[in-house]
């Protein structure tokens, strides 16, 4: 199959909507990681989602929307709590886990009784959405397993020759995914994003449980699976040693393997002289920049050494992405 790379313009966006009436699948920006979207209510169409990306069946899609009505659609049992979330944070990088109503196939939720829902706040993921007029199922675009692509040359690499239409918008500002939170039961966060738990528990005023590992293999099914990991080996630091990431380092050099180490850029110059690739300066820009330094770094160096040290929220959610990334990897 062709693909082709269309910027996001009135033509395309008819192209796209032609396409996903068809019950094909297009790639699509949104502020998080661009996203490789079907018609929710098309179970061909989603079975083509997940043989484009290699995806576990057992893996739910999020449901994407572009208006409030539309929610009514696909989940029930709407909580007074829930509908705060909802107005309060959608449009935006959240999603939040719903009762699914009948209507949503069994093949986007993976036979869960929920199903999990997003308004992106990306004008180009909500032109896009409403453009087609349907519901949106999508995951990130990338191939399974593969870092999440926040540009639109990483949604080609991985799915040249995949799917007809990559629909070419912005570089995603946000850079990780949405935070995942579930209102079916007690408000609990399944992944953590750039709208953090301090965020949500001021919204309704109560304490929001974080996913436990209990919570996690029960809750969302994604959270086992190899992600994130970049094609050369890759190590992590989280806890600012500077001195084992040198010898971690140095030892890679002498054994004859090109290392990097990722970091932000107030370390760069504790590093001078090495292989270093800035995260810029805050935990905000790391987020942003990490799953494009992977895919930068695995195609000039031989391993990957991580190092970061949050202490914002925002910065734990990138060391969450991080720590699958290296999968188990830390030094
Ligand atoms: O920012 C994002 O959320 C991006 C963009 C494209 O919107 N999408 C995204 O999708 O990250 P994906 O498929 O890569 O991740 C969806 C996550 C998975 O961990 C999945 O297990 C979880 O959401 N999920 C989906 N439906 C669920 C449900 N009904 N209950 C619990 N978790 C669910
Ligand atoms: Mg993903």
């Amino acid at each position: 199959m062709q693909t082709k790379v269309e910027k996001i313009n009135a033509k395309s966006l008819n192209l796209a909507k032609k396409l996903i009436l068809e019950g094909e699948i297009v790639a699509f920006p949104t502020e998080t990681v661009y996203g490789l979207g079907a018609n929710v209510f098309d179970e061909k169409a989603v079975k083509k989602i997940f043989e484009a990306k290699g995806r576990p069946s057992d893996n739910p899609l999020i449901a994407h929307v572009a208006d409030f009505e539309t929610i009514k659609l696909l989940a029930t049992d709407i909580s007074a709590d829930a509908k705060k979330i909802i107005e309060h944070f959608m449009p935006g990088s959240l999603t939040v886990v719903l009762r699914k109503q009948k209507s949503v196939p069994d093949i986007v939720t993976a036979n869960l009784d929920t199903v999990a829902i997003r308004m992106p706040s990306s004008a180009e993921a909500r032109a896009f959405i409403s453009a087609c007029g349907v519901p949106i199922a999508a995951p990130s675009a990338n191939l399974s397993s593969r870092p999440s692509p926040t540009i639109f040359k990483a949604v080609f690499e991985d799915m040249n020759g995949k799917i007809p239409l990559i629909l070419a918008g912005n570089d995603c500002e946000v850079g990780i995914e949405s935070t995942v939170l579930d209102m079916t039961t007690e408000p609990t966060i399944l992944r953590p994003g750039i709208i953090t738990i301090e965020q949500i528990e001021k919204v309704l005023g109560k304490k929001v449980n974080t996913y436990s590992d209990q919570n996690r293999k029960v809750n969302s099914p994604g959270i086992r699976y190899r992600h994130y990991a970049p094609t050369i080996p890759a190590a992590l630091e989280m806890t600012g040693d500077v001195k084992k990431v040198l010898n971690f380092y140095d030892k890679l050099m002498s054994n004859g393997q090109k290392a990097v180490i990722l970091c932000l850029e107030e370390y760069t110059n504790i590093f001078s002289g090495k292989n270093v690739y800035s995260l810029g300066k805050t935990e905000k820009d790391a987020a942003n920049k990490f799953f494009l330094a992977l895919r930068e770094c695995e195609k000039n160096y031989d391993y990957i050494i991580e190092m970061f040290c949050p202490k914002t929220e925002e910065g734990f959610s990138v060391l969450n992405r991080m720590t699958k990334s290296v999968g188990g990897n830390i030094i």
